[in-house]
């Protein structure tokens, strides 16, 4: 049973990155489903991949608007963003190896970062560009 859910608190009111935010919620639900159903190790590293990509695709998004419309604090939210890549990289790796098993403690853990970056870190960037756009 799939705990982890987007909840609409998250939205940071620019579509595109509304999009991708739930895109990465659905690929997450993918992951926990696939662990909670004992799946093998060939579909769990196809599911850790594309969150792989996928990840690193919104923040590049994230990135180039906070480039475009100079962000003050974009070092801050690049740091934090590469703790994550690094973070998962390192799950696809150790997965790959043999060398871990995809537990709920990780995956709790992996929601909660993102969450909490969300509705930090994402949420006020967004708050920026609504003002700077207004
Ligand atoms: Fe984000
Ligand atoms: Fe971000």
């Amino acid at each position: 049973m799939s705990t982890i859910h987007w909840s609409d608190d998250l939205l940071v009111n620019i579509q595109e990155i509304d999009l991708q935010h739930r895109q990465l919620f659905n690929l997450f639900g993918e992951l926990e489903k696939a662990v909670a159903l004992g799946a093998g190790r060939q579909s769990l590293d196809r599911v850790i991949r594309e969150l792989n990509v996928y990840v690193r695709e919104h923040f590049t998004t994230e990135e180039r608007w906070m480039h475009r419309h100079e962000f003050p604090f974009l070092p801050e939210h690049l740091a934090q963003h590469e703790t994550f890549v690094d973070k998962l990289l390192n799950l696809e790796l150790d997965h790959l190896g043999g060398r871990v098993d995809i537990s709920q403690e990780l995956l709790d853990y992996l929601e909660n970062w993102l969450k909490d970056h969300i509705g930090g870190y994402d949420m006020a960037f967004a708050k920026y560009f609504r003002n700077i756009d207004a």
